[in-house]
């Protein structure tokens, strides 16, 4: 591919806002055993270690499905399957574990890669893998005795935590071990999700075949609540062995379990993952919690949120007083933010009739979230919608917030640089300092 050297800075430039997003948080990464051997995997491990050096925490569980699958057969050997689950009798165990410990030191040793004309080099990639699952067995279900297959009883998050801390990266095994000594076959999605839950992971990361999820109406979804997740599953359970629906059912539970996202991506694309977390379209789809924030225009319905938010600032003589009737009338130059049901965020934007200056105002963001840059985020959606209002200058008036206003590019004026209508309404006893800001109107900005 050839890259001109200003596209690459472009690229770049548009990506930080998302290294910064991204940087300290942990990811847990499924990554299925037929992917191991698959020519595209040192695509795969470099886009990893590219994540790592970036500063992404990063647990790796891998499957080893396929490599089982190539043992027992080189024997002749058909495993029963029950309830997508593989029974594991105590004279397949070594085959297993033979199986799986291969594909864990091939993976170990794509880490180790270091080629000078590699995008490994330099790298120095450290792997740590261990006992971090208990496992205890499945027992008998359906009168089928799954012997040693088993069903993970805890996570040493604790140990897995400090090792991520250390800036290792995290290889884990589908084996898990128990109080008496024994090993066992375990489910490598099981893995995936118990342990994203365990350590709070900030995303759970899984690969499939062909990215994108598409509905039979060849819908493609770039992003799905859990609850079209969910609804998606059941309408889609006749393909039960599709790597996607695996993939799927695994973001559902991890997402459900408290993750806050889970994306799929497809393992054949060069580069899937790192167009997945660092830029704005993405390349797969996107499970969320339905706590998932929105920014949208307000609702007369919001009118009693928006009180509940500003009232005590109002109080305190931080925003000027409105009234639920003047709210109730100026409805639609508010935006809000939404969680849960619950408005944790407003601003206001006013045009000016037959100016080109639109007003900012009660901007505010409830205590329990400020901090997270939310704010920021209303006032970036603020701007782009007096963009398209065909404003040019965005000005507002504040007693107590002027250094934010700064910090988010606005600068102080005199009132005579107000229009002179807008002048005519200032209120001089209460000394508002005035600011302006020129309306900049930036095709990639960032939704975080
Ligand atoms: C100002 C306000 C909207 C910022 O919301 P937020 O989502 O917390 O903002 P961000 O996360 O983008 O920014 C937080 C930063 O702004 C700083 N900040 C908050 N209020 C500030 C103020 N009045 N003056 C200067 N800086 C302020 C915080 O200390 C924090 O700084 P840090 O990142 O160095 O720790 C929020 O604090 C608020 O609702 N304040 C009360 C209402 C108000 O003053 N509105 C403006 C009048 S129109």
């Amino acid at each position: 591919m050839n890259i001109s050297k200003d596209s690459y800075i472009h690229w770049f430039r548009h990506s930080s806002p998302y290294i910064h997003q991204h940087r300290g948080k942990i990811a847990v990464i499924m990554l299925p055993g037929e992917f191991i051997e698959a020519p595209y995997l040192t695509n795969i491990i470099n886009d990893i270690a590219v994540l790592a050096s970036l500063g992404l925490k990063l647990v790796i569980v891998h499957g080893a499905r396929s490599q089982i699958e190539a043992v027992l057969q080189a024997q002749e050997i058909d495993s029963n399957f029950h309830r997508d689950l593989r029974v594991t009798p105590h004279e397949h165990l070594e085959d297993i574990l033979r199986a799986v410990g291969a594909t864990r030191f091939a993976l170990e040793s794509a880490f180790s890669c270091g080629l000078p004309n590699s995008a490994m080099h330099g790298s120095r990639m450290r792997v740590r893998s261990g006992n971090f699952i208990n496992a205890k067995p499945c027992g008998i279900i359906d009168g089928i005795d799954f012997q040693f297959t088993g069903e993970i009883r805890s996570v040493d998050s604790h140990g897995i935590t400090r090792l991520l801390d250390d800036n290792n990266i995290v290889l884990i095994s589908p084996v898990g071990y128990s109080l008496t000594g024994e090993l066992f076959n375990v489910s490598f999605a099981d893995v995936a999700v118990k342990v994203a839950t365990a350590i709070d992971a900030d995303k759970l990361i899984t690969y499939n075949d062909d990215g994108q999820i598409r509905d039979a109406d060849d819908h493609a979804y770039r992003e799905m609540t859990l609850l079209q997740c969910k609804k998606f599953l059941v309408e889609t359970q006749r393909h039960r062995q599709d790597n996607t629906y695996f993939s799927l059912q695994a973001c559902h539970r991890a997402c459900d379990g408290g993750v806050a996202r889970a994306h799929i991506i497809s393992a054949r694309e060069d580069g899937a993952i790192l167009k997945e977390l660092y830029t704005r379209d993405g390349s797969g789809t996107m499970i969320y919690r339905d706590s998932y924030e929105t920014i949208r225009r307000a609702r007369i319905e919001d009118v009693t949120g928006i009180i509940n938010l500003i009232a005590p600032l109002e109080d305190q003589g931080v925003l000027v007083k409105r009234s639920r009737e003047r709210l109730e009338n100026e409805i639609d130059c508010f935006t809000v933010m939404e969680k849960d049901n619950l408005i944790i965020g407003c601003a206001a934007l006013y045009p000016l009739p037959d100016t080109q200056f639109a007003e900012v105002a009660c901007v505010a963001i409830h205590p329990e979230y400020q901090g997270g840059g939310r704010a920021r985020k209303l006032l970036t959606h603020l701007e782009r919608h007096a963009a398209r209002l065909g404003a040019h200058t965005l000005f507002l008036l504040t007693t107590q917030t002027a250094h934010w206003f700064i910090e988010q590019g606005f600068i102080e004026t005199l009132v005579d640089a107000l229009p002179v209508e807008r002048q005519a309404l200032y209120n001089y006893q209460r000394k508002s300092k005035v600011f302006t800001k020129r309306v900049v109107v930036r095709a990639s900005t960032v939704d975080l």
